[in-house]
């Protein structure tokens, strides 16, 4: 420990601790080189750049249910990232991990949870109840607070919009062909919203369990 007494005359510490603008200016750049050394690695790491195996880039209805999910707020109340904690991994399945969510832009996996996270909901009920929950979550369980969503069973998926949709993400890296991307209006024609819904959450959280 130094004193005062055995500081040097002149020396600089004193004059950064009584100098808030020059505390101010010093501060942010330790934060900022620390940020930088924490951060930039990871745009470079495999495991958070690279899909781990099982990860595909959305199909054509799970991308329209995907936008369904954004539109409708679904994230407000729902996470998608199983923390690694025991009591998560014992409720929901693995945790989850970075190379999951590689063709997520943008990703969902949020914080708010006042239900439960979705990121392992894949496979965990049939189509049937999805569409019987989203219709009305209380026939299902009578305490739910969750909001029903029966208009996604009349409104049609907007099959034109997708195309546009899907070169959008190829441009942020999702390896879309232009097959797939021409395909798409196609493949989605006549199906309705609560489909396309019922789609992406099945597909949810399926490369780990
Ligand atoms: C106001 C908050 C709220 C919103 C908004 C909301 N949910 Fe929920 N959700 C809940 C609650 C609470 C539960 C637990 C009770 C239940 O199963 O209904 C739940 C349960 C679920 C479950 C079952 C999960 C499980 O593991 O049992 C699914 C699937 C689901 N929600 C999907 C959706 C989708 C899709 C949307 C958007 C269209 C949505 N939720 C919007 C609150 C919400």
């Amino acid at each position: 420990m130094s004193t005062p007494a055995d500081t040097p005359r002149g020396f600089t510490h004193e004059k950064v601790e009584t100098n808030n603008f020059l505390m101010i200016v010093l501060i942010l750049i330790v934060i900022a080189i620390g940020g930088a050394v924490e951060i930039v690695p990871l745009f470079f790491q495999r495991s958070t750049t690279q899909p781990i195996e099982g990860v595909k880039p959305y199909s054509a209805l799970q991308l329209a249910g995907r936008d369904i999910y954004l539109r409708e707020g679904c994230y407000g109340c729902h996470s998608q990232m199983v923390r690694p904690f025991r009591s998560e991994t014992l409720r929901y399945g693995h945790y989850s991990v970075a190379g999951e969510f590689v063709y997520d832009h943008p990703f969902q996996w949020g914080s708010k949870r006042t239900g439960p996270d979705l990121h392992r909901v894949g496979g965990r009920y049939s189509d049937e109840w999805h569409r019987i929950h989203l219709m009305n979550p209380r026939d299902l369980v009578p305490e739910s607070n969750m909001p029903a969503y029966p208009w996604l069973a009349t409104r049609l998926v907007d099959a034109e919009a997708l195309p546009a949709h899907m070169r959008a993400l190829r441009r942020v890296g999702v390896p879309y062909t232009d097959e797939e991307i021409a395909a798409a209006s196609k493949q989605v024609e006549g199906k309705t919203e609560m489909e396309a819904t019922i789609a992406y959450l099945q597909s949810l959280g399926l490369a780990l369990r």
